[in-house]
């Protein structure tokens, strides 16, 4: 069953879609893209120490900053962070990249519990 916020990507394209509403049916959901069963990406986390991938939320004055990660992760036409999402109780905030940017986003919002997330184009979904 497809969840709210759950992220699949076509193996063949590439292509990310994110499922913005919960399924309320009782099937086994499935997307396909290139003709292909779509795959469900499954969030990451890991120990902060050496991670290059781990999203780190720093709070400041009016919102949240997030990086990737703790060792800057890289911005290369090959291997980048497509997007950076900030998550609130009911809102999900999201800066899309693109190589040569920075791998941070600030979100300039007023919410008590986040969560954040990352995409890296080889390395996948990633959770803080
Ligand atoms: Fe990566």
């Amino acid at each position: 069953m497809a969840k709210q916020h759950d992220i699949y990507k076509c193996p063949e394209c590439d292509c990310l879609l994110e499922v913005k509403g919960g399924c309320t049916c009782d099937c086994d959901c499935e997307f396909s893209c290139c003709g292909n069963p779509m795959e469900k990406l499954v969030e990451q986390t890991a120990d902060k120490a050496k991670e290059k991938h781990v999203p780190v939320i720093e709070k400041i004055e009016g919102g949240y900053k997030v990086t990737v990660g703790t060792t800057l992760h890289p911005m290369t036409e090959e291997h980048w962070i497509t997007l950076i999402e900030l998550i609130t109780d009911d809102k999900v905030y999201t800066q899309y990249l693109k190589p040569g940017d920075a791998p941070e986003a600030t979100f300039m919002v007023d919410a008590e519990n986040v969560s954040a997330r990352e995409y890296c184009n080889l390395h996948g979904l990633w959770r803080a």
